[in-house]
C-alpha cells in the first residue's frame, strides 16, 4: 500500500497584471520577461485575498475533487514562505475557513519545494497509519513579500494556491528524494521586515532577494540528478515518464532540465507564462490544471521536482 493523490483544486487571484502592466511603473519591457522567463502575466492577490483564502479555495476544490466528506480530513498541512503573519498558520486559518473542526494543521516551510516536502510528510503520516485523509497545500502571496522596486525578481512572481487530498491506496507515491543545504541559503532570502535593523544590510528590508544566476546553475545541475535519484530508487527509465511537473520558475531553466534528461519536451507541461512563478503552489496548479484538462490518466508515471530557497529540491514519482 502506499500513499495516492485522491482529488486536487486550485485558486488564483482575480486581478491579472500582464509585462505591459509591469511596464508602467518599472522599467521593464514585455519582451524582456518573456524571452528571459516565458512570462507573460500573473495573478496578484487584492488585499482581501490571502495565503489562508486562496488555500481554503483550493482546498475546498480538492476535497470535492476527491469525493472526500470535510470530516474525513484528520489533517491540513499549508506548504508557504510568504504568508501575512507568523501566526496563526495559514493552515489553521484554513480550517476556519473550511469548518473542518477535527483536523490538526499546520505549516511547512521549504519555499518553492514546500509543497513536495508536504506531500513527503502527508505520506510519512498516511504510511504510518496515524491519518488516512490528509489535505496538503500550497498557497503563496508572493506579491507581499517581494521587492516591487527590484525589477529583476518582482517579475518573476504571482499569487495563488494548489490543493490535493491523500490517502491510502495500492498505487499512487512509488518513491521520493529530498535535499536541503543550508550552506548555500544566501543566493535566495526572504527577509522580515520586523527583523530588519532600519538601514542595516544591503537587502531591502522584508524583501527578497536573489541571485538569480546563481539559482538557474543551482536548479539545471540539481533537478536532473534528483529526477535521476527517484528513478534509480524506484528502478524506472527515463522513457517510462509520461509527465514531468516542475516548478514553474523559469521556461529556459524547464527546457535545459528536459535537454540534459535527454527527454522530449512535450512531456513537461509549462503554465508558468499565465501565472508566473507562484513558489510552492506552482506543482498543485499544474498539477489541478492537467487533471481537469483529462491529462493525467490512470496508471501513468508522473516525476514532480522542486527547487527553491533553503537551498532545498527534491522529487516524487507518482502512478497517477
Ligand atoms: N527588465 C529589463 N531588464 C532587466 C530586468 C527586467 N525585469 N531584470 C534584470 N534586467 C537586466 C539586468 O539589469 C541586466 O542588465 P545589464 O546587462 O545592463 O547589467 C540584464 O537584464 C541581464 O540580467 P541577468 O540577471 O544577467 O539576467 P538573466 O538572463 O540571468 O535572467 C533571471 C534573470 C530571469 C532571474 C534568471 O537568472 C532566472 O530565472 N534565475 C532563476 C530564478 C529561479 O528559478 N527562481 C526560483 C526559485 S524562487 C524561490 O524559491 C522563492
Amino acid at each position: 500500500m502506499t500513499t495516492r493523490i485522491l482529488g486536487t483544486g486550485s485558486a488564483l487571484p482575480k486581478t491579472t497584471w500582464t509585462n505591459d502592466d509591469l511596464s508602467a511603473f518599472i522599467d521593464t519591457s514585455d519582451e524582456w520577461i518573456r524571452t528571459r522567463t516565458g512570462i507573460i502575466r500573473r495573478q496578484i492577490a487584492a488585499r482581501e485575498e490571502s495565503a489562508a483564502s486562496l488555500g481554503a479555495e483550493a482546498g475546498r476544490k480538492a476535497i470535492e475533487n476527491s469525493g472526500t466528506a470535510l470530516e474525513e480530513i484528520e489533517m491540513i498541512l499549508a506548504a508557504t514562505c510568504s504568508d501575512e503573519g507568523y501566526f496563526p498558520s495559514a493552515a489553521c486559518r484554513i480550517q476556519a475557513e473550511l469548518g473542518v473542526r477535527g483536523a490538526v494543521c499546520m505549516d511547512i516551510n521549504a519555499a518553492c519545494s514546500g509543497f513536495l516536502f508536504a506531500l513527503h510528510t502527508a505520506h510519512a503520516y498516511v504510511q504510518s497509519g496515524i491519518y488516512q485523509k490528509i489535505l496538503v497545500i500550497g498557497t503563496e502571496t508572493m506579491s507581499r513579500v517581494i521587492d516591487w522596486k527590484d525589477r529583476s525578481t518582482c517579475v518573476l512572481f504571482g499569487d495563488g494556491a494548489g490543493a490535493c487530498v491523500v490517502g491510502k491506496d495500492e498505487k499512487g507515491i512509488l518513491g521520493f528524494s529530498q535535499y536541503s543545504d543550508g550552506s548555500r541559503g544566501s543566493v535566495l532570502t526572504g527577509t522580515a521586515a520586523t527583523l530588519a535593523t532600519p538601514g542595516d544590510g544591503a537587502h531591502p528590508a522584508g524583501a527578497l532577494f536573489m541571485d538569480g544566476q546563481a539559482v538557474f546553475r543551482f536548479a539545471v545541475k540539481t533537478v536532473p540528478e534528483c529526477i535521476q535519484d527517484t528513478l534509480e530508487k524506484t528502478g524506472k527509465n527515463i522513457h517510462e515518464i509520461d509527465l514531468f511537473v516542475l516548478h514553474q520558475a523559469n521556461s529556459r531553466i524547464i527546457h535545459s532540465v528536459a535537454k540534459r534528461l535527454g527527454a522530449p519536451e512535450e512531456k513537461f507541461p509549462i503554465n508558468l507564462n499565465e501565472h508566473g512563478n507562484t513558489s510552492a503552489a506552482s506543482i498543485p496548479i499544474l498539477l489541478d490544471e492537467l487533471n481537469r484538462e483529462g491529462r493525467l490518466e490512470r496508471g501513468s508515471l508522473i516525476m514532480l521536482a522542486g527547487f527553491g530557497a533553503g537551498l532545498t529540491w527534491g522529487t516524487a514519482l507518482l502512478e497517477w
